[in-house]
């Protein structure tokens, strides 16, 4: 494990990384096939990630885009028109397509140029950056590197952050954490090399599945808990807990991602530049990161674990909305409806839990993972969680008042009775009055008579 900030390009003089040139197949992202066939002879790797990406994303068939590569092989001077232009000739593509592509594909020829390793694909993209598939050369082992955009490399701040907490993240060692091994810079591109994970993510598995059974829930929360544990333990927060940054391997572990990556921009506008996608942060942040609050500490990874958790059972997302700050309104204002109301099948614990998690205010919330921990793994037992206690009405705390009072041998004060004339002390004053001179008239009469 090293963290090697700021390693120049090249700085090995190894291994300039390309992606295949293999304009024969240029819908296939299948990793071993790319990861084999290296180099690119005929210079134009630009056109067949580019012809990757028209394939993936639906714009073209394989078919369509081979045409168009054969048209532009055919033309009298076949360097003096690309790819691009021949797509949007044929209408396979629009100037806007190509933009978007162009972007993406900036982000995949990044990853072709880190010495050191052989990138063998692409393992998917945020919002933030790319992260591919690659082999460490010197240790023979898989990887996953995640790549950040151009853009990031121009803030200095930004960059510091992020080797800063790279550095922190590379301390970290857990099974429930995907170890960080390296930070750099390849030309304009900073990365990080990270642990790969063979299998898919927990969002990918509510996708597939809508939801997931509450016993399989807590092992994999109790297991983020862990990780949470540990990194809290030694100072970093995660900021970013969601159900795509929990990935899962094949034997059940859960590996949580993205521990220690710093971000550009705030919590909160990080959530917002999320709006439109079907799954963004907005659903899982904290009260006090959309406040923008400047001391985020552990419970606001409770809060988005428990949102986390939330989905995972119920199949939905704790607050929906038409917009991101829809959402997040709700985070900071609306009731959450029980998870075991949504979801009946849910033992009662299973929602108490996921109340406390998710309490707006930091100090409602359980304080720690450790007092999580013990409740989560109480009802994994079956048991009652003795943390979270359940929600009771201010009715039946009344009823629960009156019946500890007359346990204890209380009478508790009928307040239904009316009370008596004879208590007042005026009504009693008098009574006195009238008795004397009843006794000093029988007294008279006696004497007298
Ligand atoms: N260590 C890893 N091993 C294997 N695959 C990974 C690894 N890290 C990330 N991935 C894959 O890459 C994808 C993109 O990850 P990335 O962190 O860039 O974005 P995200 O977490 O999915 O979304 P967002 O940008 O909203 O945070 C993930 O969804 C996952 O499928
Ligand atoms: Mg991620």
């Amino acid at each position: 494990m090293s963290v090697n900030p700021a390693q120049p390009a090249g700085a090995d003089g190894a291994d300039k990384l390309k992606m295949p040139d293999d304009t024969a197949t240029p819908g296939a992202n299948d990793d071993s096939k790319s990861g084999s066939k290296g180099g690119s002879k005929s210079g134009s790797s630009l056109d067949t990630v580019l012809g990757r990406l028209v394939v993936e994303q639906g714009l073209a068939t394989n078919d369509e885009v081979q045409k168009a590569i054969e048209q532009r092989r055919g033309l009298d001077d076949p360097k003096g028109k690309s790819l691009a232009q021949v797509l949007i000739e044929s209408d396979y593509i629009t100037e806007r397509q190509l933009t978007r592509l162009k972007s993406q594909l900036e982000a995949e020829r990044s990853g072709q140029q880190i010495p050191g390793y052989r990138v063998l694909g692409k393992l998917g993209a945020g919002a933030m950056a790319t992260v591919f598939k690659a082999k460490q050369l010197s240790l023979d082992r898989l990887v996953a590197i995640k790549v950040l955009p151009r853009k990031f490399s121009q803030n200095a701040e930004f960059i510091a952050r992020f080797y800063a907490e790279g550095r922190i993240a590379a301390q970290l060692n857990h099974p429930n954490i995907v170890q960080a091994y390296d930070v750099g810079q390849a030309g304009e591109f900073h990365y990080f090399v990270m642990e790969y994970v063979e299998g898919a993510t927990v969002y990918d598995q509510i996708v597939r599945s809508k939801r997931f059974k509450e016993s399989e829930a807590i092992d994999i929360i109790i297991q983020v808990a862990e990780a949470l544990e540990h990194a809290h333990a030694k100072g970093l927060i995660h900021r970013d807990v969601k159900p795509k940054n929990i990935m899962m391997t094949p034997q059940g572990v859960a590996k949580l991602a993205d521990m220690g990556l710093a971000r550009a921009v705030s919590d909160k506008e990080a959530a917002e530049s999320e709006a439109g996608k079907a799954y963004g942060t907005p659903y899982y942040i904290s009260p006090e990161q959309i406040r923008g609050e400047k001391n985020i500490g552990p419970s606001a990874d409770i809060y988005s674990l428990g949102a986390t958790l939330y989905h995972m059972v119920t199949g939905s997302v704790p607050f929906d909305g038409k917009s991101p700050s829809a959402v997040m309104h709700k985070h900071l204002k609306a009731d959450l409806v029980p998870a075991d109301h949504v979801n009946p099948k849910l033992s009662a614990g299973v929602g108490q839990v996921i109340d406390l998690m998710m309490s707006k205010s930091p100090q409602g919330r359980y304080q720690n993972c450790t007092d999580l921990l013990t409740d989560l793994r109480n009802i994994r037992r079956g048991e009652q969680p003795v943390i979270a206690r359940p929600t009771v009405e201010v009715q039946d705390l009344t009823q629960l008042a009156q019946a500890e009072a007359s346990a204890q041998g209380e009478i508790p004060e009928d307040k239904t009775r009316q009370p008596s004339v004879f208590g007042h002390p005026l009504v009693q004053g008098l009574i006195v009055l009238v008795i004397l001179s009843i006794v000093l008239n029988v007294i008279q009469v006696l004497w007298l008579g």
